[in-house]
């Protein structure tokens, strides 16, 4: 047989060579009867979106037969045929595709069969190789009865269309698997694929070593992926059927150039081509981050990103338990966490509680029939001991569908941004359940109460900001703002207004000098305060830090933040309207002897629990996730009723709904009141607020500052002075002279205990703001805090840092604005 072939080719390879020479460097659009594509020939597509022909790698003397993308200009490999075969010695002999009597495609180098689709067909002569413009390559026969296609034998690219999955009729699995590196295209040891062993998922895979998991299928997105572009709409196609089990997705917008592909290290990659950019966009990503990896918490664990160190914890901290506690205490997470009261199947006793917006778990060992109800669903998993939860998978508003797990849950993980992940009930001893379903009528109400205010107040901020655009169209500014400022639909305040209000920036109207430039009251026609900031044109902040405060602070809507009411540029100029706070800034009261009386305990709670709130709001509630990263006792204002608003975000940084860390190489902040990550990293958080609101507490309490603290016993600062008289069991030493009489010892405690925990070494050690808001109202226990950062004068990490960049004593409050930290 082989020796037909040869014969057969090297008779080809002659015909060719007499009398294709002329078709050498054409474009061919078919190939049909035995007809060649040789050296240098190409097919393209009838679109000419994508062209067949050999490839070289560069640096490299192998070539390759490869499909790649015609239209655009980075030449973009999405298939290849001879990928563990390359052609080494290609210079002086011609390479020939054909199909041969027998049917089969074969690539010839002289006369060695490179590569074959090991198909056989009695009508070779009417069979008739394409490419099609989705990037398929088919030899089709009469009436276009398919022989064999690209599409069913994937490299590492999946192009709209193709699939992932299994066909059981022909036998033919489909999956991708990664080059080995940009050069070399023969398969590496990853693959991704469908684990098509109980309900199908993607899997990332390291031979057979599961990396990562896609999450179910579903006919609405990738079910385990905590982000995706949502401007993009792909459409996905979802078969479940006894000859196929398939994933498969398609563009809205067809004339749209996608691709996914599994790069050499392991990441798959959704881009988009821009042709304005003449690049591709990178528009998804997986794994996406530490806590993607497969079951690094274990069974019933769940990984989080709110802690700068990686951490795991039950997945229900009130109903699971650690398997074993030792383990789990040395970041060993193998083992996972148990029920703390087991299931009691016989009696039949056990019940379920819903858990929202979790990846659902490995659905390796389950068991499903699509064409059940969730009622039905959990009858199932009731009736079966090995039943652990039951979810359905498919997305879909009123879609049946059920699948039940049949062991101990593994890989799950809870998303904190919402509308990512799905619902699942777990099965639970009724003992558990008893405190749960008040908390499901009261978490129903409340959404029900939430739905009830919030869309009215949607509905009508979307009316308002529609209004708002028409009127600022017809109005047409003569100074056009730059970039995303105009975007913010804030009132824009000619500098003349400003100018008059504030008396011409009259010395005496100076309210303050803030990190930018000086802060001015002012008194707009129709007698409504404002405070001005003016950003000096020789400050720090440019115009993006600008551009960046006015964006950010005009999205945001909460009692203890400080409200923008508009902005001003012009020229260099670059204004702040600012709402007047009548009671200046925090710091001007509480470290003033005579001033600090005005603030009485209760008042002083108050702020202590407005702040709070407010960098609850920033960090968890808002639409956008802000890290405030200046967060210090000027930057907190009093209204008239003594109530804190926190202003000064024009170092804020703001944040995706999943991302909570970053890396800056600007460290920007104020010493004293920076995480000591942060100060020696640049590594800013959530938790990096945390700590400088920890700081905050404690000034506010005590009094005193934390920079520049001195007490006549000992060289601590005020964090060293507050753990030392915590753990004497002093704490009450702590308090201002001034409030010894007012305060509610309870509260004092309290908020120095919060204070400390807050200031916390360890990142992950330190509570986020909705834990501490609870700790401030509640009178439950508190976590027992470790020994915080900063503690003794030799370990004053940041201070020594700043002496040998900064004199100390002159910039002691400034916020910082350009530290390299490397
Ligand atoms: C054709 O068969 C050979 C030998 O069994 C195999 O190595 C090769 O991968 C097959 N080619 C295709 C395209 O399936
Ligand atoms: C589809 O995509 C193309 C290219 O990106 C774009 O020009 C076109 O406007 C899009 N069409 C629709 C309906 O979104
Ligand atoms: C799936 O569920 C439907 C509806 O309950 C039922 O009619 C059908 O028999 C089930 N199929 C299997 C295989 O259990
Ligand atoms: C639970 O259900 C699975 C799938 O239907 C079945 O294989 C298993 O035998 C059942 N176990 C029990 C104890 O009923």
């Amino acid at each position: 047989m082989i020796w037909i072939l040869m014969d057969l080719s090297i008779l080809v390879l002659l015909f060719s060579l007499l009398c294709f020479d002329k078709i050498h460097a054409t474009e061919l659009s078919t190939i049909s009867g035995s007809q060649v594509l040789t050296n240098n020939d190409t097919l393209v597509s009838p679109a000419a979106i994508f062209e067949l022909g050999f490839f070289q790698p560069d640096n490299t003397a192998s070539k390759y037969l490869g499909i790649w993308y015609k239209k655009i200009s980075v030449k973009t490999v999405v298939w290849v045929a001879n990928r563990d075969h390359p052609i080494t010695n290609a210079s002086a002999v011609p390479l020939v595709l054909n199909i041969t009597d027998l049917g089969n495609l074969v690539l010839f180098n002289n006369s060695t069969i490179i590569w074959s689709s090991n198909t056989t067909s009695t009508a070779s002569i009417s069979l008739t190789v394409k490419l099609l413009d989705t990037g398929n390559l088919v030899m089709v026969g009469p009436q276009e009865k398919m022989i064999w296609q690209s599409f069913d034998h994937p490299t590492d690219t999946l192009l709209p269309g193709m699939k992932l999955g299994k066909d059981y009729l022909r036998d033919i699995e489909w999956h991708l698997t990664s080059w080995n590196s940009n050069q070399d295209p023969s398969p590496s040891g990853l693959t991704w694929g469908a684990d098509i062993i109980g309900y199908p998922e993607n899997k990332l895979r390291q031979g057979s070593v599961v990396k990562y998991r896609g999450g179910p299928w579903s006919n609405q997105r990738f079910t385990g992926a905590s982000q995706f572009n949502r401007s993009l709409t792909f459409v996905y196609e979802v078969v479940l059927t006894k000859s196929e089990v398939s994933f498969s997705y398609i563009l809205e917008n067809s004339s749209m150039l996608t691709r996914t592909a599994l790069n050499s290290s392991g990441q798959l990659e959704s881009s988009v081509w821009v042709e304005e950019g003449k690049k591709w966009q990178l528009s998804l990503s997986l794994p996406r981050d530490i806590c993607d990896t497969y079951n690094i918490c274990g069974e019933y664990g769940s990984c989080s990103l709110d802690t700068v160190t990686q951490s795991c914890a039950c997945f229900d901290e009130k109903r699971f338990v650690p398997r074993d506690e030792k383990r789990w205490d040395t970041a060993d997470f193998s083992g996972g966490c148990v029920r703390r009261t087991p299931l009691d199947c016989k009696n039949g006793s056990d019940g379920f509680i819903k858990y929202s917006n979790v990846k659902l778990p490995d659905a390796e060992d389950t068991w499903f029939n699509m064409s059940m109800s969730l009622n039905e669903c959990e009858e199932e998993c009731l009736k079966n001991c090995s039943c652990m939860a039951y979810a359905n998978p498919d997305t879909n508003v009123g879609s049946r569908g059920c699948v039940i797990w049949l062991s101990d849950l593994k890989d799950i993980r809870v998303y904190s941004a919402a509308g990512v992940g799905q619902d699942i009930f777990v099965k639970m001893a009724s003992s558990e359940i008893v405190g749960q379903s008040s908390n499901t009528k009261k978490g129903d109400a409340k959404v029900k109460i939430m739905l009830v205010v919030i869309i009215p107040v949607v509905l009508i901020i979307c009316g308002l900001s529609t209004w708002l655009w028409y009127a600022r169209k017809k109005r047409k500014h003569a100074e056009q703002m730059e970039g995303g400022v105009s975007e913010s639909q804030l009132p824009l305040f000619s500098f003349s207004t400003i100018a008059t209000a504030t008396a011409n920036f009259s010395t005496d109207n100076v309210l303050g000098e803030g990190g930018f430039g000086p802060v001015y009251k002012g008194v707009l026609k129709e007698g409504l305060e404002i405070a001005v900031k003016r950003h000096s044109k020789t400050s720090g902040q440019g115009i993006d830090e600008f551009k960046n405060e006015v964006i950010t602070v005009s999205k945001l809507q909460h009692r203890n933040l400080v409200k923008l009411l508009g902005c001003c540029i012009q020229g260099d100029e670059k204004l702040l309207v600012y709402e007047y706070m009548p009671n200046k800034s925090l710091d001007s009261l509480i470290f003033d002897q005579k001033q600090s009386m005005v603030l009485n305990w209760s008042k002083r709670f108050n702020i202590i629990k407005g702040i709070a709130r407010g960098l609850l709001y920033l960090h968890h509630d808002s639409r956008l996730r802000i890290i405030h990263r200046d967060l210090k006792a000027s930057n907190i204002l009093l209204d008239e009723d003594m109530n804190p608003k926190i202003s000064d975000f024009g170092i804020a940084r703001s944040f995706g709904g999943n991302e909570t860390e970053a890396n800056t190489h600007r460290v920007v902040g104020t010493y004293g009141y920076m995480a000591p990550e942060y100060a020696l990293d640049g590594l800013f958080s959530i938790k990096s607020d945390v700590f400088s609101y920890g700081v905050l507490v404690l000034e506010i309490v005590s009094g005193k500052k934390n920079r520049g603290f001195i007490h006549p016993e000992h060289d601590n600062n005020l964090i060293g002075h507050a753990w030392s008289v915590y753990n004497e069991g002093r704490s009450m030493e702590l308090i201002d002279e001034n409030l010894a009489k007012s305060c509610d010892k309870s509260e004092v405690i309290r908020s120095i205990e919060v204070g400390l925990l807050c200031v916390q070494q360890n990142a992950g050690d330190r509570p986020n703001m909705s834990s501490v808001v609870r700790m401030l109202d509640d009178e439950g226990t508190l976590p027992i805090p470790k020994q915080p950062a900063f503690y003794m004068q030799g370990e004053l990490l940041v201070a020594d840092f700043t002496s040998s960049t900064y004199n100390a004593g002159s910039v002691s409050d400034l916020t910082i604005t350009e530290v390299d930290s490397r």
